[in-house]
């Protein structure tokens, strides 16, 4: 696997809203890199986005770059990540909490510690044996078969295949807050814990009202807090902490799941557990048919602290996503592949002749599917994002701010169509990354607070690599007047043969 300072997860970044970050990378791999800080805004600050051939031309091997931001208005459980291929899939992932003076959840008051959960699906190769190519999506996704069968599910770096176990431990009666972060590249995570109710009081990174779940499912890219109550501890030493691998069983595989245990300490921290759970960790056969569902995310949900959508939108625009028959821009030749809009999504910056860029901002008909709102600030974007696939579900992620979604249904909804649907303009659920059900759609607004040219694509790393990326670009009027600093520049300088795999 591929690490962050020879750990996984990756270091973990915390710090205060208002503080200005700094991550120096040096990339020490023999392909390039870029590093993504997943649901961070980056205001005013597009270029530290670290989307390679959009945000930012990729750190070549052997190179360095620092990628400089503030925190402005971030509060709550993020995470940063490879933006390269499915080089996240690879361990190029860690987790980045942002504590904020505002934050309507308070430690010491509604929860007494916390702890971080990464749990996501793990392939025992690396992304770019697995599929020839497809690590490199500047080539283009060829049709390769994409893998469906992860191997097993990691929770906190650690798997079951060794029997080993992830041991949080918390002190009797004290409230615990796990965040939860799926970093993964293909499946939903179910989570639970035996014995033990979720609190839920955080969904990406929004606050919200309380809900009390036995389980709660979180697709590539989704995170969530749950408070869980340590008041169990008379009846059993231990308990299990699940992380089961849902839509996976379709592919014929068995059931895959992840385990951790949960252990209690004493009032001075002494262990008041020892030994494993008495329960079986795998279900019986008989669950094996509702465990391999995925379950619903959480949507019908009301934010804690509400933070109302802009009243109306200037302008309506749909991302229609489907997994289909494309052409090579090059060769010609036909392939099955991803795509928004119908638009296979190729790295422009390995072939610059692909790219239809107008004064830097990319436009229709080139390598990637573009929506661009140019307009002044007033009102918001809404973005129709059209799932088309039958069967099958896909978390959707906007870069640059969270969005209000509006509305959603089944089926495929147009333009025209908007003013006869019901939208919430009270408190509806803002988020980052939002799951769309087989064939269905969701009516998202985003307030245009935050101008920049912002990826929409799916979460599950495999579609992302495989080119199902667009760009929704907000207010192109003042993307064009960002100052870049020199380092950002010298990362798309030198012949290209020297920056040769960078380039890619
Ligand atoms: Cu979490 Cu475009 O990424």
């Amino acid at each position: 696997m591929y690490t962050i300072n020879n750990q996984f997860p990756g270091p973990t970044i915390e710090a205060n809203q208002g503080d200005t970050i700094e991550v120096t990378v040096h990339n020490n791999l023999d392909h390039p890199q870029a590093i993504h800080w997943h649901g961070i805004r980056q205001r005013g600050t597009n270029h530290m986005d670290g989307v390679p051939g959009i945000s930012q031309c990729p750190i070549a091997p052997g190179a360095t770059f620092v990628y400089r931001f503030t925190l402005e208005d971030e509060m709550g459980t993020y995470w940063y990540h490879s933006h390269y291929g499915n080089t996240m899939a690879d361990g190029l992932s860690g987790a980045f909490i942002v504590h904020a003076k505002n934050d309507p959840w308070v430690k010491g008051r509604d929860y007494d510690d916390e702890r971080i959960m990464f749990l996501s699906d793990w392939n025992d190769h690396l992304s770019e044996f697995m599929v020839h190519r497809m690590a490199n999506y500047s080539e283009g996704y060829k049709g390769q078969a994409i893998p469906t069968q992860p191997d097993a599910v990691i929770i906190n770096g650690i798997g079951q295949r060794e029997c080993a176990t992830a041991q949080p431990d918390g002190k009797i009666g004290s409230r615990i807050r796990l965040r939860l972060i799926n970093p993964g590249s293909h499946g939903m995570i179910r989570f639970s814990i035996d014995q033990h109710v979720l609190q839920v009081i955080e969904v990406d990174d929004t606050p919200i009202e309380p809900l009390y779940l036995k389980e709660i499912a979180l697709d590539p890219g989704q995170r969530a807090s749950v408070v869980i109550h340590l008041n169990r501890g008379s009846q059993f030493s231990s308990f299990w902490i699940r992380g089961g691998l849902g839509a996976r069983c379709i592919f014929g595989g068995h059931f895959i799941a992840g385990f951790a245990v949960l252990r209690y300490t004493d009032f001075k921290g002494e262990p008041w557990s020892i030994g494993s759970p008495r329960t079986a960790p795998w279900p019986g056969l008989g669950d094996g048919e509702t465990l391999c569902q995925d379950i619903d995310e959480l949507w019908d949900v009301k934010p804690k602290v509400v933070e109302k959508p802009p009243a109306t939108a200037f302008s309506v625009q749909q991302m229609g996503t489907s997994f289909g028959q494309f052409v090579d821009r090059k060769t010609h030749e036909p392939f099955v592949g991803f795509g928004m809009n119908s638009v296979n999504f190729v790295n422009m910056i390995n072939d610059p002749a692909l790219a239809k860029v107008e004064d830097g901002i990319p436009i229709n008909g080139s390598n990637v599917a573009t929506l661009v709102y140019e307009h002044d600030g007033v009102g918001g974007a809404d973005v129709i994002i059209n799932q088309l696939d039958v069967g099958l579900a896909h978390p959707f992620h906007i870069h640059g701010r969270p969005f209000h979604i509006l509305a959603r249904g089944t089926g495929e909804l147009t333009p025209d169509k908007v003013k006869d649907i019901q939208v919430n303009l009270v408190n509806p659920l803002y988020r980052d990354t939002i799951t769309i059900g087989s064939r269905a759609w969701a009516l998202v607004r985003i307030p245009t607070d935050n101008p920049g040219v912002w990826p929409i694509h799916c979460h599950i790393g495999w579609h992302l690599s495989a080119g199902k990326l667009g760009l929704i670009v907000i207010r192109p009027d003042v993307v064009r007047n960002f100052d870049k600093p020199q380092e950002w520049k010298d990362l798309c300088t030198g012949p290209i043969d020297e920056i040769g795999p960078g380039r890619r």
